[in-house]
């Protein structure tokens, strides 16, 4: 891990603000890494916040959608709740009504998480698919192009929830997590997974998000109770896209709505 953090937040004024800033950053992440590697391998988030941008990034009216590099775009996901891909808590089926309907993919550039398994199972074969599609060797972790995070008010992210197994798990990639505060099992992509991308940023909205970012981003480290916390980059570089009830209690941006934090390891 880099022994320092650098934290770039980009605040936008209203929700909708956020939705358009998030499309236009994948839009630019996946053209930056298909002309440098020719391929985008991105891993998106479940939750509400990305469905907004995910609406524009498939919308025909958005100049989204015609400059997104969809030919050379693989599509992961970092977590999914056990269920169903037609459950209205499947964060697959999120996506497929925002986006996958509207946008011109292959289904084998969408590799889904099969919650409708066994935890164990899913997780397993999920990894064995990053293996497969990263032509990993050994202990190797898939490098993606972008990983995109949410936070949830608890200070989690992906499905590494406060206090919970997923928390220690270092070696796999790819792991069922009983979450006993939701009595629910989910699947996710490990912590050190998502540091191994080139890229990562974390998506946020909402006043219920402020505090706990706040804590996140500048408080003591207390990864089993801010998972969050676990998020650091190999790269060394944090990017956070946030609307202004988010990042209310973060210290005020520039002119051009950019924050600057750093944190030591
Ligand atoms: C999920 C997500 C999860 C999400 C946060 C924030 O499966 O729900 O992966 O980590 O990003 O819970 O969710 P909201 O965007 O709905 O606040």
């Amino acid at each position: 891990m880099a022994r320092k953090l650098k934290i770039i937040y980009f605040v936008e004024p209203t929700p909708a603000a956020l939705a358009s800033r998030a499309a236009q950053y994948f839009v630019e992440m996946a053209e930056e890494a298909v002309i440098a590697r020719g391929r985008a391998r991105i891993a998106i988030s479940g939750g509400s916040t990305p469905k907004a941008a995910f609406h524009l990034m498939g919308d025909a009216h958005q100049p989204w959608r015609a400059r997104m590099p969809w030919d050379q775009l693989e599509l992961y996901w970092v977590d999914e709740r056990c269920v169903p891909p037609d459950d209205q808590e499947s964060n697959f089926r999120m996506t497929r009504e925002a986006l996958l309907d509207h946008a011109p993919l292959r289904p084998e550039q969408i590799h889904r998480m099969e919650g409708e398994l066994d935890p164990e199972v899913a997780a397993a074969r999920y990894e064995s698919g990053l293996r497969n599609g990263f032509r990993l060797e050994g202990a190797e972790a898939p490098r993606f192009d972008l990983v995109q995070l949410g936070m949830g008010p608890d200070g989690h992210t992906a499905s590494l929830f406060p206090h919970t197994e997923a928390l220690n798990e270092m070696m796999r990639l790819t792991v069922p997590n009983h979450v006993p505060q939701m009595n629910a099992w989910r699947m996710t992509l490990t912590w050190p997974v998502i540091n191994n991308a080139l890229s990562v940023f974390f998506l946020i909205g909402g006043a219920d998000k402020a505090g706990v970012l706040k804590e996140v981003l500048t408080g003591a480290r207390d990864t089993e109770r801010l998972p969050s916390q676990l998020i650091w980059p190999s790269s060394g570089i944090l990017t956070l896209i946030l609307d202004k009830s988010a990042a209310s209690q973060l210290p005020a941006t520039d002119e051009d709505g950019c924050g600057f934090l750093e944190r030591e390891g």
